[in-house]
């Protein structure tokens, strides 16, 4: 019999421990191809930790990363983004001292695993990084320095660097965090359209108007555990979820529901 199609991701008991504390503690987790998966859960769950498994920048404990059906651990975080494996960072970064076009060239160029790592940019280069920039309404800061502007357009180039070279799967970890409620409606229909191109995407948020909006799968997690794998809307109206994470949030986000 024909083996089934792999999953984009599959996680087999992820541990990660750090002295006593277990961080990660026993993740299972298949992820279909296309899936948009939301993840939330308490500061301190182990969610950042749990991307950083996923996405080779930490060496797990224990347990099993597979990426389209290959064992990915000990794989660097670089070769993982030239085989489809892209991530975006809590901290909202770039390279600071460039401008917003010289970021992007240099994923371009640096990203593809292809070309010789530098700062040789040819005519293509330049003109696919422009043509990044007007997909994410970036092209009038192209001159920027990224220091220099403001946190929704850092937290976009963000993600137009991470999707330079289209990924498979797409980490997104707390895209629209400190952003005003009109800045994350800009942010929901770029995920929308990001979508469309067939790509999995897995974000972690704390803001449930996002994650309720945007994914078509919840995880939460809580000490290191899943404790939620379902709808969406489900998370509302679990009685642990609303204990250990939600609290009175869960009434609220019901009241919208109806
Ligand atoms: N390098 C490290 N050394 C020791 N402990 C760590 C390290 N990295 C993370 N931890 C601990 O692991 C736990 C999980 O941290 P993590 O950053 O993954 O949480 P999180 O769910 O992303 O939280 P938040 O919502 O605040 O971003 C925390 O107790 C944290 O202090
Ligand atoms: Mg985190």
């Amino acid at each position: 019999m024909k083996n089934p199609t792999p999953k984009i991701l599959e996680c087999r008991q992820v541990q990660r421990h750090y002295g006593a504390l277990a961080a990660v503690d026993g993740i299972d987790l298949k992820i279909e191809a296309g899936e948009t998966i939301g993840i939330g859960g308490p500061n301190g769950a182990g969610k950042t930790t749990f991307f950083d498994l996923i996405s080779g920048l930490t060496p797990v404990s224990g347990g099993q990363v597979l990426y389209q059906g290959l064992p990915i651990t000990g794989i660097l975080p670089h070769k993982l983004f030239h085989m489809g494996m892209a991530r975006t960072f809590q901290v909202t970064d770039g390279f600071a001292s460039l401008t917003v076009f010289q970021n992007i060239l240099a994923s371009v160029v640096n990203g593809s695993g292809k070309e010789r790592p530098g700062f040789l940019f040819k005519r293509p280069h330049r003109e696919k990084a422009m043509a990044i920039l007007d997909d994410y309404g970036l092209t009038h800061l192209a001159h920027d320095l990224v220091s220099d502007i403001p946190t929704l357009d850092r937290k976009k180039l963000m993600v137009a660097t991470a999707v330079v070279h289209d990924p498979k799967i797409l980490l997104l970890d707390e895209p629209v965090g400190g952003l005003a409620p009109s800045e994350i409606d800009e942010f929901i229909e770029l995920m929308f359209k990001l979508r469309k191109n067939g790509i999995s995407i897995v974000f972690i948020e704390h803001v449930m108007r996002f994650l309720m909006t945007v994914a078509d799968r919840a995880l939460i997690m809580h000490q290191g555990k899943l404790i939620y794998d379902g709808t969406p809307r489900g998370i509302a109206t679990d009685p642990t979820v609303k204990s250990v994470y939600l609290g009175s949030e869960a009434d609220a986000i019901v009241k919208d529901m109806q």
